[in-house]
C-alpha cells in the first residue's frame, strides 16, 4: 500500500490472519517484530533459546570486549554492523571523547540499526554508520579523515535479521526468492549464478567453500533446472540425495543442503576476497597497540584469520595474537544456538 501524505490520516490496517494459535511465518511474528512495543513476549523468546525475528543477538560480547579492551576516547571501527549489539556495548566504554564507526554492506538493514542507536542515545559525534564493504577499509578510514584506528572488529557472516527474513533468501527453512546477496542493489543472486556456473565450477565453489562431500553430485543436481526459490532449491536437493544415495541419514541430507546454502552465499557475497583484503589492510588501519577482534563462524573464515594473524606475529606486524581460538561459553551456547560455531581470535598492533 503507498505511504499516506503526511498530513492524512493513516488507514487502518488489519493484522494478517495466520492459522493456529502462535505466528509461524516471519512476517506474521508481528509481536516480535515490535520489540519495542511487546518486550514481554519478545522475553518468552529469548529464554527458550530462540532469537525473536528480525533481531540479532550478539555473540561473546565479553569475550570481544577482554580483547579489544576499548577505552575512553579511543576510536573503533566495527566492519560488521548488523544490528549494532557489538557497536553499542563498545560506544559505551569509548565515550567520553571516542567514537564508533560501523559498516554494514547491507543497505537495507543498516539505516534501521543507525535508527535504533540514535534513538539510544548515540549521536553523530560518537557514532557513524557507513554502507560500506569492509575489503576498502583503508578508503573507509580517509573518508572519515583517518588513516588508523585504535579497535577493529570483525563478525563476518550475516546477521540474524538477514537470515531469519524468507525474503532476503539465506535460508532453505524459509519460502523466498533465492537471493543471498548481502547488499541486493548489486551483483547477481544465487539463482542467476547458478544459472551461469558449469557443473564443474558448481563442485569446485561447493568444494572450497564448504568441503561438502557430495559436491559433484549436488552440482549435477543443481544444474537440472531453472529455480528461483529456496525451497524449489530444496526441495531439488532433498529429493536429489535421497535417490541418489539412499543409504544417506537424513540428518546428513540436511547437513548438506546447509553446506550449499553456505557455499553459495560465500560465492554470491564474495566473502573470503573481501576477508583476505581486510587482513592484509589491518595492519596498515591499526595503531601501534591498536587491537582486533575476529569472530568466524565455519573453518574457511577462521582458517585465514589464524594464518593472517600467525604470519603477522612472525614479522612483528602483531606484537601479540590469540594463540588459541576462544569458544563461546555453555550457558551462551545454550541460550543462543547460533553461538555454538562461532570463533574468536585477536591480535595486537606492534610498534612502528
Ligand atoms: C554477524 S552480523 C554482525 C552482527 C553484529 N556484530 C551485531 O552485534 O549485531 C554480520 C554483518 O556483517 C555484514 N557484512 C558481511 N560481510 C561484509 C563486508 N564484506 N563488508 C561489510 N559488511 C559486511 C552483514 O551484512 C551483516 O550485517
Amino acid at each position: 500500500m503507498p505511504e499516506p501524505p503526511p498530513d492524512l490520516p493513516r488507514p487502518h490496517t488489519r493484522r494478517r490472519r495466520y492459522p493456529g494459535r502462535n505466528p509461524r511465518d516471519f512476517h506474521d511474528k508481528y509481536k516480535e517484530l515490535n520489540a519495542e512495543q511487546y518486550p514481554a513476549d519478545v522475553e518468552k523468546v529469548l529464554a527458550s533459546g530462540r532469537t525473536p525475528a528480525g533481531t540479532h543477538r550478539p555473540i561473546m560480547v565479553d569475550e570481544v570486549l577482554r580483547c579489544l579492551r576499548p577505552g575512553a576516547g579511543e576510536v573503533a571501527v566495527d566492519c560488521t554492523l548488523g544490528g549494532g549489539g557489538h557497536a553499542r556495548a563498545i560506544l559505551d566504554r569509548v565515550r567520553p571523547g571516542g567514537r564508533v564507526i560501523g559498516l554494514d554492506v547491507d543497505p537495507l538493514e543498516l539505516p534501521r540499526t543507525e535508527t535504533r542507536l540514535r534513538a539510544a542515545g548515540f549521536g553523530p559525534d560518537v557514532f557513524v554508520a557507513r554502507h560500506a564493504n569492509f575489503a576498502g577499509l583503508p578508503k573507509v578510514l580517509a573518508a572519515e579523515g583517518l588513516t588508523r584506528v585504535d579497535l577493529i572488529l570483525a563478525d563476518l557472516g550475516v546477521s540474524s535479521m538477514q537470515f531469519d527474513n524468507p525474503d532476503r533468501g539465506f535460508s532453505y527453512k524459509g519460502v523466498g526468492p533465492f537471493d543471498m546477496r548481502m547488499n541486493p542493489l548489486r551483483g547477481e543472486s544465487a539463482a542467476q549464478l547458478i544459472a551461469r556456473s558449469s557443473e564443474e565450477e558448481l563442485a569446485r565453489l561447493l568444494d572450497e567453500n564448504a568441503d561438502e562431500p557430495h559436491a559433484h553430485l549436488v552440482a549435477r543436481l543443481l544444474k537440472q533446472q531453472l529455480f528461483d526459490t529456496t525451497h524449489a532449491v530444496d526441495r531439488l536437493l532433498r529429493a536429489g540425495l535421497t535417490t541418489a544415495l539412499p543409504r544417506l541419514a537424513k540428518a546428513d541430507v540436511k547437513m548438506s543442503i546447509r553446506r550449499t546454502f553456505q557455499a553459495l552465499r560465500i560465492a554470491v557475497n564474495d566473502e573470503f576476497s573481501a576477508l583476505d583484503a581486510l587482513l592484509r589492510s589491518l595492519p596498515q588501519c591499526l595503531a601501534p597497540g591498536g587491537r582486533v577482534a575476529m569472530l568466524t563462524f565455519h573453518s574457511g573464515e577462521d582458517r585465514r584469520v589464524k594464518k593472517a594473524f600467525q604470519a603477522g606475529y612472525r614479522g612483528w606486524v602483531y606484537s601479540a595474537v590469540a594463540q588459541d581460538v576462544i569458544r563461546s561459553t555453555k550457558e551462551e551456547t545454550f541460550a543462543n544456538r547460533r553461538a555454538s560455531a562461532a570463533k574468536l581470535r585477536w591480535a595486537v598492533r606492534a610498534p612502528d
